[in-house]
């Protein structure tokens, strides 16, 4: 496919240009622009045309006959047909796989099945603000945003308490493989080519060695979890194989962590940016699940995922061969002014439609966690005006990477207001 226009002002490709969050001026002239925007060939892959309007972005996500996630690689770069298979998990894959493969763990993260765990969050929650509040703050990412994620989805899947450091740190390098500096090829013992590995890392395959040995230890000794539910689950008479587990393991603990953990990272920063909102939700709980929403929409965790086009079609004025890469930017589309009233304001009384996608634009792949995420968010929040907390922050490090919109590090001191003057 030809190239039409300018390239794009930099490269969307380079951490770098997300190295202080979301480059809004960037992506408002991106979306001012007609047509979709084509970033040219590059290392590793055969350029992509970028969507960056909300309406693009549902219409994509809504119609995998026509852009697939199975075809190609649903991030950036380029891998070989051998490995997308050895790769795949069923956020890679299509209708009907897809469809098979989710109906396994659909029912576990229904709006109604999640009420379910309000009480383990909670209890979650309020463990890790008392390790906080005792020192008076800390790394609100360490103490805070990174363990209430994991030990939820851990407890889902029936990992012990003990392994919960050391999935955290594994899922860390899959973001790492994101970023321009990735683990040595030989990381963990790994002897795998890395080709083979999803995000290219290391970290992976370590991953699906502590998924095998889950898996060996709950065919012993099954539990109520989710991963004892996908071990006796079977697809047409059969069960998953080890490499389909492990690929489910996989892909459960990071969508689970690490993009529930920066929507609760930035939540801390959105806490002193924007007090407005957040005494409102505090006088009135009612807003409880708009600040949530508000929240995500705001730090859109995942900042894009890619689709292959399967057909010769049109979207959003440019015409697209059969496969062309589009890259759907929703850190872009949140910010759409064509869908949202002010969209840099941060607001709690926003209509219910249109939707944000930071959880995705709608169709089959939409964000299985997204009632969890939400719950685990509402729980924090209520948590934290409950006590009374007041937060203050130092400067945040953020996950160098083009694809997650994360935080690193993010040092804080908490105090509690004057009428909450109790001990936790
Ligand atoms: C704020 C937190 C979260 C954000 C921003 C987020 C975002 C996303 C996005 C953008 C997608 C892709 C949607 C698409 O392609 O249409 C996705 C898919 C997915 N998410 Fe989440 N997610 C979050 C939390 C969670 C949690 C807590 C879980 C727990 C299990 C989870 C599990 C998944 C899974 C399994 C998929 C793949 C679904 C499929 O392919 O059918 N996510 N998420």
């Amino acid at each position: 496919m030809a190239a039409e226009g300018p390239p794009p002002p930099v490269d969307l490709r380079d951490p770098a240009v997300f190295a202080q969050g979301i480059p809004h001026d960037l992506f408002a002239e991106l979306r001012a622009t007609p047509g979709l925007h084509w970033s040219p060939q590059h290392d590793g892959d055969r350029g992509f045309w970028s969507v960056t309007r909300l309406a693009e972005v549902v219409e994509v996500s809504r119609d995998p006959a026509t852009y697939s996630s199975e075809v190609g690689h649903i991030q950036m770069y380029d891998i070989e047909e051998d490995c997308l298979a050895a790769r795949a998990s069923m956020i890679d894959l299509d209708p009907p796989v897809h469809t098979r493969l989710r109906r396994l763990v659909s029912s576990a993260f229904t709006p109604r099945h999640v009420q379910g765990y309000r009480e383990a969050i909670r209890r979650r929650v309020r463990a890790t603000l008392d390790r906080l509040e005792v020192d008076g703050g800390g790394d609100w990412v360490d103490l805070v945003a990174a363990p209430i994620p994991i030990g939820v989805i851990c407890d889902l899947m029936g990992v012990p308490e003990a392994d919960h450091g050391y999935l955290i740190e594994l899922s860390d390098h899959l973001v790492a493989g994101t970023s321009s500096e990735p683990l040595p090829a030989d990381a963990y013992g790994n002897t795998t080519d890395l080709r083979l590995l999803p995000f290219n890392s290391p970290a992976a395959s370590a991953m699906s060695a502590y998924a095998d040995a889950h898996a060996a230890r709950l065919r012993e000794r099954p539990g109520d979890d989710l991963s004892s539910q996908l071990l006796a689950a079977e697809i047409d008479g059969e069960a998953l194989s080890p490499e389909e587990f492990a690929n489910f393991f996989r892909l459960m603990i990071f969508a689970g962590n690490e993009t529930t953990r920066s929507a609760m990272s930035h939540l801390a920063m959105h806490a002193r940016a924007f007090p407005d909102a957040f005494g409102a939700v505090a006088a009135d709980r009612e807003l409880l699940g708009a600040l949530a929403e508000e929240i995500v929409r705001y730090s859109s965790p995942i900042l894009y995922f890619r689709r292959t086009v399967t057909r010769a079609t049109e979207l959003g004025g440019t015409t697209l061969a059969a496969g062309d890469k589009v890259v759907m930017w929703y850190a872009s589309a949140n910010f759409d002014d064509a869908a949202f009233d002010a969209p840099l304001e941060f607001r709690v009384d926003r209509p219910p439609t249109p939707i944000h996608s930071a959880f995705g634009g709608g169709g089959a792949h939409f964000c299985l966690g997204a009632s969890l995420a939400r719950l685990e968010l509402v729980e924090l929040l209520d948590e934290m005006f409950d006590r009374g907390l007041e937060l203050d922050h130092g400067t945040p490090t953020h996950v160098d990477s083009n694809f997650v919109n994360g935080i690193e590090h993010l040092p804080v001191t908490v105090t509690r207001s004057s009428d909450h003057r109790s001990t936790p």
